[in-house]
């Protein structure tokens, strides 16, 4: 089973993984996510998490001695860190694969906020468990409050890809970023159901024509053609 343990100081966010094919692949044993409240391990009486950067400037830094305690309340031998991080590597499909499998059996994401992390963090744990297991990630080149969002997302993206998570696994092999021409990832082809006229609309005459070879090749043209590939 994967285990996720999620570094935050606002666990509030991750509610939504109760629900839906998480939730269920929760109750399942397929997975099992659970929420670490950053400012349970900020000391008293003040319980700061962050504090103000040397060399100055605006915005606040997470404290190292506050995260690292976090992080050591959950760390195992096989565990993958992942702190989320608007300069980190990017998010793709190909990520999402790799993050699915039984080699990543423990990952710790660690919600960034304010203006980032203390960089020694980073560089301590990479230190400890080696470079192969401490990531930065982002999920695009644009810039959150904080990486709880991000989490959602990389979470929902790499759960949905474990045996078990989706009802029919064929509905994940012809999807946007899954199909692909030459090495170049192809977008998913368009999709219609009944009824058969919506508002003036029809539907295209191959599909409802019943040859299959057909079909395949006309919708290999249309992902084609999404993806500017032709
Ligand atoms: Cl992972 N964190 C933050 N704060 N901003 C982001 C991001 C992550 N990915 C894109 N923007």
């Amino acid at each position: 089973m994967k285990r996720i343990d999620i570094i935050t100081i606002f666990p509030e966010y991750f509610a939504p993984l109760q629900l839906s094919l998480i939730g269920k692949a929760q109750e399942k044993g397929l997975l099992e996510v659970n929420t670490v409240k950053l400012r349970d391990f900020a000391p008293a009486p003040h319980h700061s998490v962050d504090d103000t950067p040397y060399g100055g400037g605006a915005g606040m830094v997470m404290k190292p001695d506050v995260l690292a305690l976090a992080i050591d309340s959950v760390l195992r031998e096989d565990s993958l860190l992942i702190f989320t991080s608007p300069a980190g590597v990017k998010f793709t499909q190909s990520l999402a694969h790799q993050l699915k499998g039984d080699d990543f059996a423990h990952i710790v994401f660690i919600c960034g906020r304010f203006e980032g992390y203390d960089a020694r963090v980073v560089e301590h744990y990479r230190e400890q468990l080696g470079e192969a297991r401490v990531w930065e990630v982002s999920i695009g080149d644009y810039v959150l409050n904080g990486g709880e969002v991000a989490v959602l997302v990389m979470i929902e993206a790499i759960s949905r890809l474990i045996p078990g998570v989706v009802g029919n696994p064929e509905s994940l092999v012809e999807e946007s970023h899954e199909l692909e021409e030459n090495g170049q990832t192809l977008l998913e082809y368009p999709s219609y159901t009944r009824p058969a006229d919506f508002k003036g609309l029809s539907v295209p005459e191959v599909l409802l024509s019943g040859n299959h070879k057909a079909i395949s090749d006309w919708r290999k043209q249309q992902s084609m053609r999404r993806s500017s590939v032709v």
